[in-house]
């Protein structure tokens, strides 16, 4: 262990030096003044002084070093029969003219785009004609409701959105266009302009003035040159789901983030310039941000944007197949798309049609990797299978199993090791390092590395309160788990309200505000529980209003249809049941921690402050009765 050792000492004893050698990985304009500027404790600032643009690095780069032939997109969409290859030429192309496309519609430097986009290339395009010209973009994910989209709309306030007419999801068709259209009814800022890139299976209609056809304009537009932005500068904001409905705008910076991301290509998942990476994830979560788009192309790879699901296109060989057709040398997935294909194919019958001799490593993320799966994935391949942990506000993973510096021997349930830059400790409840073994609250010393959150988008206060408060000097991941004696990390699970389904983030909070406006309910509680494909599904409990004397069935058909209304079906929202009273404290406080132990038939301690201890007696045979613990 002696080559990654010295450089994670290196990394946490002189993180200038580490990261100012990770820096010769990106070309600048200019470089820094500082390396690294913590002189407004508890923000840092990477490359201060330094200017950059990631565009360039991402694409033309690669160009002007002799590479513009090379494949830099290769689109496999199973849902539409299409395979498409974009060069690296190409991609600076269309790009170049995107960015026409928004500086013909006003968007400069430091203006908000948002990108409301299914799996094609195009939204790859729309993000990095954003940052090519200075201008910060904002991509939410498909399966959002309208409302969810308005939220991000009022906050963001773009100048511009940019969407497609629909998706093809499995086998449904979905418009896009009137939950857009409905978005920005709901909202009270209004973007000026809404670009539309129309697809041949759904016509999205225009609204004179607003909306612009994507095609139209590209065609008639001029490339744009990369402009220099501040290595401080945003690139993008990524909404990500906190204990309460309005979610956190997470902010990446330029610069920190291209030199982590660029290192991490190589060190984590040892992927080099020209060799096929493949992140089946999508464009709306972290995962897509940093290793569909952004990562594998600052390292000249060749990624895959794949519209399509590990099973039901056609099938549970639909992985096996993109991997042997595109010659993937490492797929990083969710342990949830694994235990699908592990569902329809338990013997793994369908991997013996396909050649997988390029398939190196498999990487997984979202969630907890449990044993079974780990062993499942192991037997099956017969290749590396890393578990890495990571969060929307880290950018890149925390704890990984660093293939290319060095690798280490795997510990099923833990993602081994943390990754040079992250000095990861665990505290228990008063802050307190706890010793190896013991679980406690997961933290990371600060410094944290390039790459991560700089602040909460407009809101420093909530950056502070949420990451940088509970425990002084230490950024808070709000993951549960504990450091075993060899330096293995296992992490737990969330210690907060926000839950992991299929490897997507939810908050519990957000249901819980949706349900309360029912007009029959007087109090909810949503909590997360335990699903063998999808890791947590949430349910809820609700108490009626007295008088309330309609059948609970029908509110609960309507609480379905409500939380799909106002998050969104990706919340899968399906399971509640009305019940007489909330187990509380004395101070008011649902005891949500131990129902969902009740749920999960874990151990619990009857809480000492609990108001009513026969409160939980009926939670406890409710649950039973809608089938948990399972
Ligand atoms: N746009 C619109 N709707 C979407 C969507 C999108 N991009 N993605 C999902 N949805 C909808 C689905 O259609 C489904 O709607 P329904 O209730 O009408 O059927 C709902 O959201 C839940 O979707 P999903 O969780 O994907 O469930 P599923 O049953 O359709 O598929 C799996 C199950 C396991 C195949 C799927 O969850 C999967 O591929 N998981 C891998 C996870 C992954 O890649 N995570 C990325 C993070 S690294
Ligand atoms: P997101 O911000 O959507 O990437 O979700 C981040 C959360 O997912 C983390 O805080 C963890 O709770 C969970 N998570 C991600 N990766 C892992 C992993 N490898 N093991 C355990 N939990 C994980």
């Amino acid at each position: 262990m002696g080559k990654l050792n010295d450089l994670f000492t290196e990394s946490i004893n002189t993180p200038e030096t580490f990261w100012a050698e990770a820096a010769r990985g990106i070309e600048w304009n200019k470089t820094w003044d500082k390396i690294l500027d913590n002189s407004r404790p508890p923000f840092s600032q990477w490359f201060a002084g330094a200017t950059l643009n990631t565009c360039y690095n991402a694409v033309d780069r690669h160009v002007a070093q002799g590479r513009g032939a090379q494949t830099a997109i290769i689109y496999d969409s199973p849902v539409t029969d299409t395979i498409r290859k974009i060069s690296y030429a190409e991609l600076q192309d269309q790009v170049a003219r995107f960015a026409g496309v928004l500086q013909g519609q006003g968007v400069s430097k430091g203006d908000t785009v948002i990108i409301y986009m299914p799996m094609i290339p195009e939204a790859a395009v729309a993000m990095l004609a954003c940052a090519r010209i200075g201008a910060v973009h904002s991509v939410v994910f498909g399966g959002f409701a309208a409302n969810e989209l308005a939220l991000r709309i009022d906050h963001a306030q773009p100048k511009v959105l940019v969407t497609a007419s629909g998706a093809i999801e499995g086998k449904k068709i979905l418009a896009y266009k009137p939950l857009v259209d409905r978005a920005i009814e709901l909202s009270s800022h209004q973007p000026e302009h809404c670009i539309v890139f129309q697809r041949d299976f759904v016509q999205a209609e225009l609204r004179p003035g607003r909306d612009l056809d994507w095609q139209a304009l590209a065609s008639a537009a001029s490339p744009v040159d990369c402009v220099s932005v501040a290595a401080t500068d945003p690139l993008y904001i990524l909404y990500t789901s906190g204990t309460t409905g309005m979610p956190k705008g997470v902010m990446r910076d330029n610069g920190g983030h291209a030199v982590a991301l660029h290192w991490s290509m190589k060190n984590i998942y040892d992927i080099d310039a020209g060799d096929v990476f493949w992140s089946a994830s999508d464009v709306g979560w972290v995962v897509g941000h940093s290793y569909i788009v952004y990562g594998p192309l600052l390292k000249g790879a060749t990624t895959i944007i794949y519209e399509g699901k590990p099973i039901g296109t056609p099938d549970a060989g639909a992985f096996w197949r993109v991997i042997s057709e595109h010659r993937v040398k490492a797929l990083f997935t969710a342990p949830t798309a694994f235990r699908a294909i592990k569902k329809e194919d338990p013997q793994g019958e369908l991997i013996k049609k396909y050649d997988l001799s390029s398939f190196e490593a498999l990487y997984l993320a979202g969630e907890r990797l449990d044993p079974d799966t780990y062993h499942w994935a192991c037997g099956l391949l017969q290749i590396p299978v890393i578990d890495h942990w990571w969060q929307t506000e880290t950018g890149w993973a925390i704890v990984a199993n660093c293939r290319g510096i060095e690798e280490m021997p795997v510990k099923a349930g833990s993602p081994t090791r943390p990754v040079p830059g992250f000095d990861v400790r665990v505290l228990d409840n008063e802050g307190k390092e706890a010793p190896a073994g013991q679980e406690g609250n997961i933290v990371i010393k600060l410094p944290l590395p390039p790459g991560t959150l700089a602040t909460l988008w407009r809101n420093e206060e909530r950056f502070v309160k949420s990451y940088m408060t509970a425990f002084p000097g230490y950024y808070e991941t709000s993951d549960g788990g504990y450091i075993d004696k060899d330096g293995y990390v296992f992490v737990m699970g969330r210690m907060d309200d926000v839950i992991n389904i299929a490897g997507h983030r939810l908050s519990t909070g957000a249901m819980e505000e949706v349900i309360s406006t029912h007009q029959d309910i007087a109090e909810c509680a949503v909590i997360g529980v335990d699903d063998q494909l999808k890791g947590q599904q949430p349910v809820g409990l609700f108490v009626l209003k007295a008088g309330v004397e309609r059948d609970p069935e029908e509110i609960k058909t309507e609480l379905v249809k409500m939380v799909r209304e106002a998050i969104g079906p990706i919340a899968c929202f399906r399971q509640s049941s009305p019940v007489a009273r909330l187990p509380k404290t004395r101070s008011g406080k649902i005891l949500r921690g131990t129902m969902r132990s009740i749920a999960n038939g874990k151990e619990y301690r009857m809480p000492s402050t609990i108001d009513d201890s026969t409160s939980l007696d009926e939670i406890n045979t409710t649950l039973k009765g809608m089938g948990y613990p399972r």
